[in-house]
Parts: C-alpha cells; sequence; structure tokens
C-alpha cells in the first residue's frame, strides 16, 4: 500500500517534520527517496481511515449526510463529526459544504451579491460520486465523464484550526490562487502558495496583498472548470505534478463552488455570480492618472499637472500622496504645506480634471484630545478593533501609534462615512485610494506584542508566510472585531474597508464612486480597483506585471493596473518608456512612485521618449469609448476586459500558455516590448485575421482582429487620423466619433457602444445609456455597414470618419467616398453620419 508513484504521494507530514517512527505511528508510508526536492517521504497510504459517511437526507437547498470518524486524527481538536451538504445552485455551479452543526465561524460576503438563480428545468453540467469509507468526492464532467474533482485520492482532515482536503486536476494548466509573483500558470513541481494579505512588495514566493482561492484549469480540449473556496482565514495550496492539489485552511469551513463552465469564459462569469458583478467604472476614471509619494506641497502638485498639460501629455488625474496629511493623519490636511489643497481640487475641477488622495485605516491615536475629531469621535462611538482583554489595539503605521476601524461593525462605517462627509465638504475629492490596509502595521501585532495563545501561534502555519507569523506586519490574531476575531477575518480587512469607502463616495458624492483598493478579497470588484503595490522599477517586475493584471481579471477585479515605471528604486528612460506604452493597455492606468527615486513623469524624458508617450497615450484616449464598452460588459454580464488568450482562443493550444499579450476583451491584442534594447518584437498571432492598428515599425504595440468595429474619439498619430488630441476625458467626449471595422476572411465584423453620461450612478440599472450595435457584412457585391441602436440627443455625436480593414485578398472596386492611400485600409471621410439616427453605409466590391 506503499508502492504508488512517487508524484502520487500526498504529503502526511504537511504539520510538521516527522520522523520515521512518528510518521508511522500516523499509518503513514515512511519511504525516503534521494535528491528528493519537495516530494514528501512520509505520505498517506491509499485508503487511509477518515471520515465515514452517513446516508443522504433531502434539505431545503439541496441535500446533507453526516461525516463521522471513529478514532480522531494526529490533529489537535479533531472534529469527529461533520455536516456535508451538496447543493446543485445551477446547471454550471456545483455547491459544496463542510461544516459542523454548532455554529462556527464562515465568511458572508457583503449584501447585494446577486443570488443564483437555480433553474430546475436545465440539465446540470456535472455527476457527482462519493466514496463512503474512508469518505471523498468525485465530480465529474457529464458531457464527456472527466473528472473535474476526485478528493478520494488523500483524507479529508477536519481539525478546529486545520482543514484540508486533496483533489486530483484535470490537467497541469492551472491559474490562479492569487495574490502572487507568478507566470499565469502555476506550478505545480511541488510548490505551495499561502493566500494570506500582506503589506509586501512583490517578488516570488511571497504571500502578497490580496487573498483569492479560486482557481482555473484548462481541459484539453479547450473546456474549463473552476473551483472557489470560500473561506477567510490563512489558506496554503499545494501543487504537485500528479497533477493535484491539497487545500488546508486553518479556520472557518470548507465551502466550495466548483464551475464547469463549459468554457473559460462561463467559469469567470460563474464565479462573479458567486462573488459579485465589478461595478462600473466612472469614464474619467479610465484616462491617465498621475502619482507619487514627494509631491510635497500643493504648488509642486500644481506645477506637475500644469507640465503635464502644457507638454501635451492627455490626463485626467493628479493624485496625492500621504504628503498632504498633516503629520500623516488621514481626514487633515498641512496647513503649511498643503493650506489651500481646497483652492487647488477646484482648479482642476475647473480645467476638467479629477483630484484623489490617499487615506490609510489606521488613524492617529496620540493626538491630544479634542485636537482630531477622526480618533476623538471614533473613540465615542467604540469603532476601534479591540485586543484580546478589549482595550483598543494600537499598532504603528505612518503617523505613528494607531488604531484600526473595525469595519465589520455597522457603526464604523457610518463614522467612517461621515469622516469622508466632513472632509470631502472641504476638499471635493473625486475618488480615495485605499492603501495599507492589510491592515499593515509596522509593529508586530500591536505595540504590545498579542498574548500566547493558538490564535497567535496556531498548531499550523502556512509556510509561505511571510515573517513566518499570522501576525507578522499587522495586528494580533486574536483583536476582537464585531464579526470575529481577526484570526478569521484579516483577510477580508481590505474588502470590507473598500465597501465603506465605496458607500461613503456614493452618499456624499451622488455620482459613481472611484476606490482603488491595495489588499483584496473576492467581491471587491464591485466596490473597487486594485493596483498591484510595490512593483520595483525593473524589467522583469514590468514583464510579471501582464500575469498580475491578468490574474485579477480572473478574479473579477476588472479596474487594475501596475505602477507604471515601477515604484521602488529609479527607472529608466527606455524602462519608462516601453513601461507607458504597456501600462497604455492596463485597465487602470497610472504612473506612480517611491519618495526617494529620480522623478518619472512623462515630461522628465527626451523629446523622442515624450513622443512615444504622447502617441501611445492618445491611442488610448482615442480607444475609451471602446474600453468603456468592455467594462460595461464586464458591470453587465461579468465578461473581462484584460483578457488571457486562453479565455478567447480556448482550443488554441499556442494560447494556453502565454501571458506575455493580451487581448482587450475579444479583438484587440497587445503584444508589449518587455526586454531592455528589444527593437523587435515576436508576437503570436492566434488564428484569424488580424490587422496592425497601430503602423510605427519595430514598436508594434497593438493588433486589431477581426469581429470587431472599434469606436474612436480621437485618433492622433495614426496614418488615418486627422483630430486633435484633447487632454481629458471631458474634452474628448466632445469630440466626434470615428468608427473602426477590420473585416474577417468572409468581409464581416461586429462591435458595440455603449454610452451613457460616464459619472451618474446606476445608468444600466436604470435604463439611462445608449446602446449602439454595428455590423458589417457583404450583401451580394455589396458591403454594408450599418448600425443597430442610437445615441439619443443628449449625446449628439457624429460619426466623421469610418475606416475599414480589408483582408488582403480582397479588393474594394469603388467605395464611392475615398480610397485611403494605404494596402488594406479603406478610409471614408466626412461622413458626419448623425449617432442620432440609425444608419447603413453601402459600397459596391
Ligand atoms: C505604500 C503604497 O503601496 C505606496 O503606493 C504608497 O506610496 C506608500 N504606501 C505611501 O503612502
Amino acid at each position: 500500500k506503499c508502492t504508488m508513484a512517487p508524484e502520487s504521494r500526498f504529503d502526511c507530514a504537511r504539520d510538521r517534520l516527522l520522523s520515521q517512527g512518528e510518521c508511522e505511528q500516523r499509518g503513514c508510508c515512511y519511504v525516503p527517496l534521494p535528491k528528493s526536492a519537495g516530494l514528501p517521504w512520509c505520505f498517506y497510504p491509499s485508503l487511509y481511515p477518515g471520515y465515514k459517511m452517513g446516508p443522504f437526507s433531502p434539505t431545503t437547498r439541496g441535500r446533507a449526510a453526516n461525516l463521522t470518524r471513529a478514532t480522531p486524527s494526529y490533529l489537535p481538536r479533531d472534529i469527529s463529526t461533520l455536516h456535508l451538504e451538496i447543493i446543485e445552485e445551477t446547471a454550471g455551479c456545483l455547491h459544496l459544504t463542510v461544516s459542523i452543526q454548532d455554529y462556527r465561524y464562515e465568511v458572508k460576503l457583503p449584501a447585494g451579491v446577486p443570488q443564483n438563480k437555480a433553474d430546475p428545468t436545465q440539465d446540470v453540467l456535472y455527476t457527482t460520486e462519493y466514496q463512503s469509507d474512508p469518505f471523498g468526492f468525485i465530480v465529474r464532467r457529464k458531457s464527456n465523464g472527466r473528472v473535474i474533482m476526485n478528493t478520494t485520492v488523500a483524507p479529508l482532515l477536519f481539525a478546529d484550526q486545520y482543514l484540508q482536503l486533496s483533489t486530483s486536476l484535470a490537467s497541469s494548466l492551472v491559474s490562479g490562487l492569487g495574490e502572487h509573483y507568478t507566470s499565469l500558470l502555476l506550478d505545480l513541481n511541488w510548490t505551495s502558495v499561502t493566500l494570506w494579505n500582506r503589506d509586501m512588495a512583490p517578488h516570488a514566493d511571497a504571500n502578497l496583498y490580496g487573498s483569492h482561492p479560486f482557481y482555473i484549469v484548462q481541459e484539453e480540449d479547450g473546456l474549463a472548470h473552476g473551483v472557489f473556496l470560500l473561506n477567510s482565514n490563512a489558506i496554503e495550496v499545494m501543487l504537485q505534478p500528479t497533477p493535484a492539489l491539497t487545500l488546508v485552511a486553518i479556520g472557518g469551513i470548507l465551502d466550495l463552488y466548483v464551475f464547469l463552465g463549459p468554457d473559460p469564459e462561463s467559469v469567470i462569469r460563474q464565479y462573479l455570480q458567486v462573488i459579485g458583478y465589478p461595478m462600473m467604472p466612472p469614464y474619467w476614471s479610465l484616462g491617465f492618472h498621475l502619482c507619487r509619494w514627494g509631491y510635497t506641497t500643493t504648488n509642486t502638485t500644481r506645477h506637475v499637472a500644469q507640465r503635464m498639460h502644457n507638454s501635451k501629455f492627455p490626463m485626467d488625474v493628479q493624485w496625492n500622496d500621504l504628503d498632504y496629511a498633516a503629520k500623516r493623519r488621514v481626514f487633515t490636511f498641512d496647513p503649511w504645506r498643503f493650506g489651500d489643497l481646497p483652492e487647488m481640487v477646484e482648479e482642476f475641477h475647473e480645467r476638467g480634471m479629477k483630484y484623489i488622495l490617499i487615506l490609510d485605516p489606521g488613524i492617529s491615536s496620540t493626538s491630544p484630545p479634542g485636537t482630531y475629531p477622526p480618533f476623538d469621535d471614533g473613540l465615542k462611538r467604540d469603532v476601534f478593533i479591540k485586543n484580546a482583554t478589549g482595550h483598543i489595539l494600537i499598532g504603528e503605521v505612518w503617523p505613528g501609534s494607531t488604531a484600526f476601524p473595525d469595519f465589520t461593525n455597522p457603526e464604523t462605517r457610518h463614522w467612517w462615512e461621515d469622516c469622508i462627509t466632513d472632509f470631502h465638504s472641504k476638499v471635493p475629492v473625486d475618488g480615495l485610494w485605499i492603501d495599507m490596509n492589510e491592515p499593515a502595521s509596522f509593529v508586530q501585532g500591536s505595540v504590545e506584542g498579542c498574548p500566547d495563545s493558538d490564535l497567535e501561534n496556531p498548531p499550523y502555519t502556512p509556510t509561505g508566510v511571510v515573517g513566518g507569523q499570522l501576525n507578522s506586519g499587522t495586528l494580533c490574531m486574536s483583536a476582537q472585531q464585531k464579526l470575529s476575531t481577526h484570526y478569521n477575518l484579516h483577510n477580508m480587512y481590505g474588502l470590507t474597508e473598500a465597501y465603506a469607502t465605496h458607500s461613503a463616495l456614493r452618499k456624499v458624492r451622488g455620482k459613481r464612486p472611484f476606490v482603488l483598493s491595495r489588499s483584496s478579497y473576492p467581491g471587491i470588484g464591485r466596490f473597487s480597483g486594485v493596483w498591484t503595490g510595490d512593483v520595483r522599477s525593473d524589467w522583469e517586475q514590468l514583464r510579471y506585471s501582464i500575469p498580475a493584471v491578468l490574474q485579477f481579471s480572473l478574479f473579477g477585479v476588472p479596474l487594475v493596473g501596475a505602477d507604471i515605471c515601477g515604484f521602488g528604486g529609479n527607472t529608466t528612460e527606455e524602462l519608462c518608456v516601453r513601461w507607458m506604452q504597456l501600462g497604455a493597455f492596463y485597465p487602470f492606468m497610472r504612473n506612480h512612485n517611491d519618495k526617494p527615486n529620480a522623478p518619472q513623469e512623462p515630461y522628465v524624458f527626451g523629446q523622442k521618449a515624450q513622443a512615444a508617450m504622447r502617441s501611445v497615450l492618445n491611442l488610448r484616449y482615442s480607444l475609451l469609448p471602446f474600453l468603456y464598452t468592455l467594462f460595461h460588459h464586464v458591470h453587465a454580464t461579468a465578461d473581462t476586459v484584460a483578457r488571457p488568450l486562453f479565455v478567447e482562443f480556448p482550443t488554441d493550444p499556442n494560447s494556453q500558455t502565454i501571458d506575455r499579450q493580451f487581448l482587450w476583451g475579444s479583438s484587440l491584442l497587445i503584444s508589449p516590448v518587455l526586454e531592455q534594447g528589444a527593437v523587435e518584437l515576436a508576437a503570436y498571432l492566434p488564428p484569424g485575421t488580424w490587422y496592425s492598428l497601430h503602423n510605427v515599425s519595430r514598436t508594434d504595440v497593438l493588433k486589431l482582429k477581426h469581429l470587431i468595429s472599434s469606436f474612436s474619439r480621437v485618433f492622433f498619430d495614426l496614418p488615418f487620423l486627422v483630430k486633435e488630441p484633447a487632454l481629458t476625458t471631458i474634452a474628448s467626449r466632445r469630440n466626434p466619433f470615428f468608427l473602426t471595422v477590420a473585416l474577417s476572411a468572409g468581409g464581416w465584423a461586429r462591435g458595440d457602444l455603449f454610452w451613457d453620461d460616464g459619472d451618474s450612478l446606476d445608468t444600466f440599472e436604470m435604463g439611462n445609456y445608449c446602446y449602439v450595435i454595428f455590423i458589417a457584412g457583404q450583401v451580394g457585391k455589396r458591403q454594408v455597414i450599418f448600425a443597430l441602436g442610437k445615441l439619443t440627443r443628449l449625446y449628439n455625436d457624429d460619426i466623421l470618419q469610418i475606416s475599414v480593414f480589408v483582408p488582403k485578398n480582397q479588393t474594394v472596386l469603388s467605395a464611392g467616398l475615398c480610397v485611403c492611400p494605404l494596402p488594406q485600409v479603406l478610409t471614408v471621410t466626412s461622413l458626419a453620419l448623425p449617432m442620432t439616427k440609425v444608419f447603413t453605409v453601402q459600397w459596391a466590391l
């Protein structure tokens, strides 16, 4: 029974290193291997005794059975009776929970998650089988019998602070389980990833700012499935080449969702049906944002924005980091250096720009009483996290000693809203940047340390936790929040803060909120965008920013980007140009820099570098109606904006592994230069007809695929464009539309436009928007382009120009208007087609 293939071993000594005697005492096999990097020596034999499953009985949601074990496992505070429930949520979503009868902490996502609609008439995509002793289950894809999960490969363990479930995997192509610094496909060669939110500059093998216990597996024939463990405790996932993985959570329950797709896009949609669809961002937030730590006065900040303007770089949002705050205390502004902050913000607004500043959760606790209302008021209203003895827990962040709001407490959310309302009445910010919300603290646990307990030092701490202890760089695990202990709630701190901040902004501004959060957890995309934290200014970090962004697409956080030109260390001109060229295609585009570094605003570089940056910024601005329409689809139907190739081309084997290129939606392929000194680029083109949208030789950054019509307000440096650029989204929205149509080999294309005022609340939900579909096709010997739907008079925009990319083998005989000299591109100019009418354009082929 100990003779299985080495790669099929499941570790029996995960919790601690065991001698042969100790291993055998557990009833496990002990077979050392020479040079066995990562391979377990102590492993479970097959049919290792565990839980025994009783008969199923119906419940209101599905069916349930008890799991009982006759002898305890080797873990402390083992739980001998478990409750298994199987719920067929929808045709594509199977839900399994393993919990106990009594109360035990489990995750409840913030209210308002769209409920799954089980449709009993639909045939489900899965079948389940159960092994009763020892308990295990198998989930198969009904259509082809493929095993999606098989947990009989190793025992289920369930102790108070150690829950473990192993499963085989249907293939080795696994992505997800963020937030980590990794390629899009995870390494299954005896690696492990730890999910525990941590203030940590991105590097390999570290747990980073967010936790997303969701993975997606590409099956060999282009089908896909996903698995989500709804659990907010520290989690470790061991990956092995079997292929298989083992999930370990050190608290909560096993609340598992299996999504059967059957394609990658449907898997993501099914996942988002559980965690919530992303918010619709304001239009302006898709423009360019400029930030750094070290804009030390209002005048410096003004000067930066002015230089951007003078150098004709499109830009929508000026930011300030902590520099603005008096003694680094949030909800204040420094009277000397930022005394005229309100006036500065008004000036930006007058110029059509927006303004955002940083908000850390740590509230300074050492100001003299009566001088710092956020703390005084917070004390009165009892909003802060307490330590194990019931006193306010004090940690240390930028302002020195700080208390931490408990956003699981409704009163805290009201207090936070009051703080924001009050501050906003003085400084009318347009959005908020919530940083340090893992939450980060510069002392371990608290200024007084933490009590010695099983929460601070659990029987098992995931091996990857940076610092070795759960309370490293954050609060004590025994700290008390309204909902539960910090041990249980830590990973959700950023989510709960984002929820509170989003709701507050919604009320205070009465417009679409913009929140950017560093820490994240499933569901945060409903309230906030995310940036990838303190990336270094180097080429490797530039390259890995693509899988980082793509992972957040899988996690339902479409509004995401990395700090362009890098945050840590000095950038170089070449790196910064390449980063701007890539960053122009991050869904969220912000250049941000750390205090000690050389400046990296676009205008500080040489003329050639500036021209390259300006050109790509203009390209982004010209594509914003297209990008905005993609965000609409994410919000309305859980699509993705930045899309991995495998999601769009699941049956193309080459697309399975690519993470140096990505798509916007289904049709715009971005192939950035990621290497120092590179002037040529080898890019992969998936099957289909592709056109280069960017005709600058040797720096091709963008291709346009067939089946799409994209819209542009302002094109600048492209050969067929003739419009002055606009420097903000407000200005660019006043320009007419240009329509670009890229025909497939068969001569057809399809595209659409979602259009509203860009800033009002719930426009989609209330029907305050326009939606136009454009279709191009051949009818007999005619090429036809027509619009289905129209804009209302409110947005009285005309289409001034149509550019049509034509497949090589096709010749346009007569266009009726003008044929552009470029091969493959036909440009019809001076159209003034009113978007307020349904129109058709046609010509003979
Ligand atoms: C850490 C954040 O990650 C960084 O972006 C910010 O500049 C600093 N905190 C200072 O607020």
